[in-house]
């Protein structure tokens, strides 16, 4: 599977078939293969930078096969992870990961189009990586997303660097931010891949901001 088949994704529903096929060969066909940092970088920006003291849930947009979950639970333990995708068989694949404890890293895994009606759940905090980019989720997407999260909750998106500019990113925080939802954002830009990737040179914007109403 080529980074170009899954940037060709259109609708939700493109998602699901890509994504039924290549669960089960995605970390390594995908994450191994091409050196995917992403996952590692965005769970220590959160660390970082969102107060451990408030922060008891999370929830993983797009979470996939559970790259993020899995470096988020190393790093604060005692943090309830919930995942949310749309594809079944990446969900099966996040739902095998263990903590060091052995218990699972994420505590409820859920299946939903994200595009659509939204579960009426409320965590702590939100995290993503890899799933705001070319043909998966836009910025209307992650506005829709905001009241997942309680006031004063936080949220840590990473959003492909070219996405982010094509598809207007930036303004959308800002009216969000301009309308008092939102903090203004922080942004860091990252990169995707390691040095051993083809990819190399890639970027993400990872937007760190709050909930405020
Ligand atoms: C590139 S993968 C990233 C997975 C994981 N976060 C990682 O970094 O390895 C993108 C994920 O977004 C999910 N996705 C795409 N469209 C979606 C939608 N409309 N609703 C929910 N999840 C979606 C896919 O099923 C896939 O697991």
């Amino acid at each position: 599977m080529d980074l170009d088949k899954a940037y060709s994704v259109k609708t939700p529903e493109d998602s699901r078939r890509l994504y039924a096929e290549w669960a089960s060969t995605y970390n390594e066909t995908f994450i191994k293969a091409n050196d995917y940092v992403y996952p590692r970088t965005i769970a220590q920006k959160f660390d970082e930078l969102i107060s451990k003291s408030e922060i008891q849930t999370v929830v993983d947009i797009g979470c996939g096969t559970g790259a993020v979950g899995s470096y988020l639970a190393n790093l604060r333990p005692n943090l309830k992870i919930t995942g949310f995708d749309i594809s079944p068989e990446m969900l099966a694949e996040a739902s095998k990961l263990k903590r060091i404890d052995g218990s699972p890293v994420y505590n409820d895994l859920i299946e939903v189009d994200l595009t659509a009606e939204l579960p009426k759940k409320s965590f702590d905090a939100m995290i993503s990586a890899g799933t705001f980019t070319h043909g998966h989720l836009g910025p209307q997407t992650l506005t829709s997303l905001i009241q997942l999260v309680r006031v004063n909750g936080w949220f840590a998106i990473g959003i492909n660097a070219q996405h982010f500019e094509l598809r207007g990113f930036d303004a959308v925080l800002r009216e969000t931010q301009d309308l008092g939802v939102i903090s203004a954002a922080r942004f860091f830009e990252e990169q995707v891949y390691g040095p051993s990737s083809p990819h190399y040179g890639d970027t993400t914007q990872i937007a760190i901001f709050s909930r405020l109403k």
